[in-house]
């Protein structure tokens, strides 16, 4: 047995990796990354770490979500603050529905390599490299533009660097403000189903916070009423980047990877004895595993003494994406597998990756419906196994897209799909269908709560 370091995944076999041209390159990129400051925080990893071990012994929530893909193209102001916006929006929803912390983490700040089911994309008879994310190459279709192009590393990092600022001062500098819950609504929003019952929800955050002023609590003298805490995270898929970013916190001596405070490992690319199992196994940080229907029992358990020997909470995440159609198949059997190990884990529900289809229009899109049907299986699965489901993980934009079809302002029909789709990657459900969405899984929360009366009887 190799010990670990943070080059140690090169010896494995390694899936999902680009072909650059210019090997010399990306190396001199890479030792250029190597010297640039950490993005965030071996503390902070620690922090969301032990919000993580509330969750897995059901205290807290966790919610999860952004983008599939961050692209440079979409990188301003205006798309972080309203994505932003939906996000505290659903976290608000969540937390006055489970009446439990929620533990805020977007897909942001880093989300942009993407592993693809193909290495080559065909249209109209032409065949060309896959896009494999802003990070490695062009979505554009043309040969120059797919060939993957070191320079880009630099870019996503800069890109990431400028995100988390303006996270950390939303997060920190009065944004997040719950005295300011009305002014959270993109205007686009009013006309949502959803609308007329957070406007209710906020109503009821104002008396509250009327209510704590008179007691002399002010979001003045009272953080948790001014500022909240958000958290960032990605796959860690193009592991020479990850390599750059890990660094030792100088408190612990511990190997932490330093480009996001949680970082998952893909459907693709967990296989036990490869590179990216590797990897993940000696970073201290939290981290998700994406389960899906192939994912084997056996194969859970050696994932879970690899990554968590010692069976620390709050380390793994567990994010199952089985599909509307597949999770009452796999579901329970993963449930049964962690049970009768005595492992800890945080429950969270992906209820996007295994719901996509093509339209007949040739559109990736997701039914909204289909994404409903899959959380309340997850959660009536819990509920039926005395589990505790304990987040959900989706894709979604502050933006007025129409990617996933259903819910939403007015119903997306598979003919509207061409009007606003702009995803990079996969379907994200829109404002409006994600704040519908909060609002159901609100309700889940509260049927999975144990009544409170009748608990201290
Ligand atoms: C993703 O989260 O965008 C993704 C590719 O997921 P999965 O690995 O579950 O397919
Ligand atoms: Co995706």
């Amino acid at each position: 047995m190799t010990t670990w370091s943070p080059t140690s995944w090169r010896q494995k076999p390694i899936s999902q990796v680009p072909v650059y041209p210019d090997q010399a390159r990306v190396e001199a990129v890479e030792r250029q990354l190597a010297k640039f400051p950490p993005l965030v925080f071996a503390g902070e990893a620690r922090e969301l770490k032990s919000q993580l071990a509330d969750v897995a012994r059901g205290e807290a929530f966790l919610l999860q979500g952004g983008d599939c893909a961050e692209s440079f193209a979409e990188h301003g102001a205006d798309h972080i603050r309203d994505f932003f916006r939906v996000f505290l929006q659903m976290a608000v929803v969540l937390t006055h529905g489970a009446t439990k912390p929620v533990v805020k983490v977007g897909r942001i700040a880093g989300q942009f390599a993407k592993p693809r089911s193909s290495d080559t994309e065909t249209i109209d008879g032409v065949t060309l490299p896959s896009y494999r994310g802003d990070i490695i190459n062009d979505i554009e279709f043309t040969d120059s533009a797919r060939i993957p192009d070191p320079e880009r590393l630099l870019l996503a990092y800069r890109q990431s660097a400028a995100t988390l600022n303006l996270l950390r001062a939303f997060a920190t500098g009065g944004y997040a403000d719950l005295s300011r819950v009305h002014e959270w609504t993109v205007g686009f929003m009013k006309g949502s189903t959803a609308f007329p019952r957070f406007e209710e929800l906020a109503d009821k955050i104002d008396d509250a916070i009327s209510f704590m002023r008179a007691l002399g609590l002010t979001p003045e003298n009272t953080p948790a009423l001014r500022q909240t805490a958000f958290y960032t995270s990605h796959e860690a898929l193009l592991l020479g980047y990850e390599e750059a970013l890990t660094r030792r916190d100088s408190i612990t001596n511990d190997w932490y990877a330093t480009s996001g405070h949680m970082l998952w490992i893909g459907d693709r690319t967990r296989q036990p004895d490869a590179a990216h199992v590797e990897y993940f196994s000696g970073i201290k940080n939290p981290i998700g595993i994406k389960c899906g229907p192939s994912l084997s029992s056996d194969d859970l358990l050696r994932l879970l003494d690899k990554l968590n020997p010692q069976d620390e909470a709050g380390r793994i995440t567990l994010i199952c994406r089985f599909g509307s159609d597949k999770v009452r198949e796999h579901l329970p059997r993963i449930i049964e597998t962690v049970t009768r190990a005595g492992r800890t884990v945080v429950w969270c529900s992906d209820p996007m990756h295994g719901n996509t289809v093509k339209a007949a229009n040739g559109y990736k899109t997701r039914p909204f419906d289909r994404v409903l049907s899959e959380v309340h299986s997850f959660f009536n699965i819990h509920r039926d196994m005395g589990t505790y489901a304990g987040g959900i993980h989706i894709e979604m934009t502050g933006d007025d897209v129409t990617e996933c079809t259903g819910g939403g302002v007015a119903a997306i029909t598979e003919a509207n799909l061409k009007d606003r789709y702009h995803t990079y990657c996969d379907p994200r459900l829109n404002a409006s269908q994600s704040l519908e969405l909060a609002f159901l899984v609100a309700e889940e929360i509260r049927v999975q709560r144990p009544a409170r009366r009748a608990a201290a009887s």
